[in-house]
């Protein structure tokens, strides 16, 4: 049987989603285009606004009721472009990773956007980002685009590969 369970985060679940969200951003911040910095200081009622979005699904992974992992999906609301979606937020606590968790995040992101009509699937992952990259190659992203020195981060620059899926 599966140890972890994947769900979407509700608003009983803020303080861990906040908690986890900053450890990213500060453990993984060359990973990431948002900064600690930056999002510590926001305001409850913008994290609020992350997990009860229409347009954004959060997803997390379970053990033993803690919050060990989390992935978001963010939909298009506009007419022309509803039938892509985004992933972003990857993240799984150091201790549990190699076990399949992002691997199941991930499958579960995009059954739910193939429930929703989703047709295409947009990512995109630091080049030197071996393990994210190779996780999404194998979940059958494909590379359509780089982009130059996008991040910046203590003086050091990194590009992204954009990547994509049609599902
Ligand atoms: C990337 C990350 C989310 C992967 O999480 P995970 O739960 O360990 O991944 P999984 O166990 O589901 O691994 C799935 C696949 O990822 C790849 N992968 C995982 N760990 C790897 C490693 N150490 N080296 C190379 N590839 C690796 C493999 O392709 C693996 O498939 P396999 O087990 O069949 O070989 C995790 O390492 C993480 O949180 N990293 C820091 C944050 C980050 O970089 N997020 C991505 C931002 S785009």
């Amino acid at each position: 049987m599966n140890k972890y369970i994947i769900k979407q985060l509700k608003e009983e679940n803020l303080n861990d989603y906040r908690d986890i969200r900053l450890e990213l951003l500060k453990t993984e911040p060359q990973n990431f285009g948002s900064s600690f910095e930056d999002e510590q200081k926001f305001e409850m009622q913008r994290w609020i606004e992350r997990i009860i979005k229409s347009n954004i699904l959060t997803l997390g992974a379970f053990h033993n009721e803690i919050l060990v992992g989390i992935c978001l999906v963010v939909y298009n609301l506009r007419t022309k472009t509803k039938h892509v979606a985004d992933i972003n937020s990857m993240y799984v606590k150091k201790e549990y990773r190699n076990q399949g968790i992002a691997k199941q995040l991930i499958d579960q992101s995009l059954e739910a956007c193939k429930s929703k009509g989703i047709e295409i699937v947009n990512l995109s992952v630091v080049t030197i980002n071996d393990t994210a990259f190779n996780l999404y190659k194998q979940l059958g992203f494909k590379v359509y685009g780089e982009e130059p020195r996008t991040i910046k981060h203590k003086n050091k620059y990194y590009s992204l590969y954009l990547m994509s899926k049609n599902i």
